[in-house]
């Protein structure tokens, strides 16, 4: 009989804290995402945190039937594991709402079905960025794209925003003075969080000069279908399939309970994004795919979605007019937005980090700026989001935010 071998001996146990341990790549991160969803749940407040859809406005009614008959019906498929690129049926819903929202049918190979847009960006980042990596993105941008290429050790470099969306000249000037990012992140419709949108020429130029370098874009259409007014601007990945991937999401629109959404672009690289997908998820759950489905086919998405684009245009209104009345006549500006969930407040010399704990005080939350910027630092900006606080809450909550600011 052989003897047991014995564990090592050590002098004393593991005492160090685990937070030692952490990979490198997550070690220090201050989780900005994770702290704004922890201040969007708040209810003690007029929250003008966090980009969530009303409640109100989830189909609570029709979704129940469509479950019921799901679970009746096709329980086999809904509750089963899904492919990693989707179950075949929804991918075909998704191809024709895409085709429907944006005048091009993406093929099979070029679409995949994702648990939401946070997914998609991940599997980009995971498939697409080796360390060291540069990734462009605009300056502010979504904090939860930002840290998704981060994550995957990727520099970031900031491209300039401003009312007309991205500045091409400026990218196509880092370009030229031999800047090379693999790929650019932009969100050309009712950004986040500036609410501000890409102009029909940028979009062309931006295409053609990302053709020029190689660059990847990806475009995230996440308020793409919540525009307040005519139809939207033509998608980047409708003018360049060949040069972008495009990123949607059900969460603004449908619910984000279901965490669905879509990636489209060249079959080469989705192949790749539905391989990484095999190991983080694996597949995006079944049962939320085929209730979209249901939802997409049963024609109700669309008398939704302008329900609540109706909404959300309503309080847009309310918040322009309210900054006007608390703001008007101060160093302040603000976004006008023409969709989505956000307007974009300027306090100049105002430390909005700050402004948010006395903001607190006065029962009023909102995002400050600074989480927003990756390359370039700026405390003097504040997200406001809209899309789920009363109009009579909005106007109140600007006016305790002037107060708190001291205009008031
Ligand atoms: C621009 C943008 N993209 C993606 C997402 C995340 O989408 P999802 O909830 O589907 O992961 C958000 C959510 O705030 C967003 O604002």
């Amino acid at each position: 009989m052989t003897a047991r071998a014995s564990l090592p001996t050590v002098d004393a146990p593991f005492s160090g804290g685990w937070t030692s341990r952490l990979a490198e790549r997550t070690r220090g991160r201050d989780g900005t995402l994770s702290a704004i969803l922890a201040l969007a749940n708040a209810t003690d407040v007029i929250n003008f945190s966090g980009g969530f859809p009303d409640h109100a406005l989830f189909p609570t009614d029709v979704l129940q039937q469509l479950v019921e008959k799901l679970l009746h019906d096709d329980a086999a498929v809904a509750l089963q594991y899904a492919p990693s690129e989707g179950i075949a049926s929804v991918r075909d819903a998704i191809a024709d709402h895409v085709e429907h929202g944006q005048g091009l049918r993406p093929d099979e190979t070029d679409l995949m079905v994702t648990s939401g847009g946070i997914d998609a960006i991940t599997l980009i980042a995971k498939s697409m960025l080796d360390a060291g990596d540069a990734v462009a993105v605009e300056e502010p941008s979504y904090v939860g794209a930002v840290t998704g290429f981060t994550s995957f050790d990727a520099t970031v470099l900031g491209v300039p925003i401003d009312d007309g969306g991205l500045d091409v000249d400026a990218f196509a000037a880092l370009l030229a003075a031999g800047a090379a990012p693999k790929l650019i992140y932009t969100i050309p419709d009712h950004q986040n969080p500036s609410g501000w949108t890409m102009a029909p020429d940028r979009r062309r130029a931006l295409v053609e000069l990302c053709r020029r370098y190689g660059v990847l874009i990806v475009e995230d259409v996440a308020y793409r279908e919540l525009g307040f007014a005519g139809s939207p601007d033509n998608s980047l990945w409708s003018l360049g399939p060949d040069v972008v991937v495009q990123i949607g999401t059900f969460s603004k629109t449908f619910f984000p309970g279901v965490r669905l959404g879509w990636a489209a672009g060249p079959a080469e690289i989705v192949a790749q994004l539905v391989i990484a997908k095999q190991n983080s998820d694996q597949c995006a759950g079944a049962l939320g795919q085929r209730l979209l489905e249901e939802f997409l086919r049963g024609g109700y998405y669309a008398d939704h979605v302008e329900h609540a684009r109706r909404l959300y245009r309503a309080r847009a209104a309310v918040m322009t007019d309210a900054l006007a009345a608390s703001f008007g006549g101060t160093p302040a500006s603000w976004s006008r937005p023409d969709g989505g969930f956000f307007s974009w407040l300027r306090l100049p010399g105002v430390d909005t980090t700050a402004l948010a704990t006395t903001a607190r005080d006065r029962d009023v939350a909102f995002v400050p700026g600074a989480g927003f910027f990756s390359a370039r630092p700026d405390t003097e900006h504040a997200r406001l989001s809209f899309s789920r606080v009363s109009e009579p809450d909005i106007a109140e909550g600007i006016a305790r935010l002037a107060a708190a600011v001291g205009y008031a």
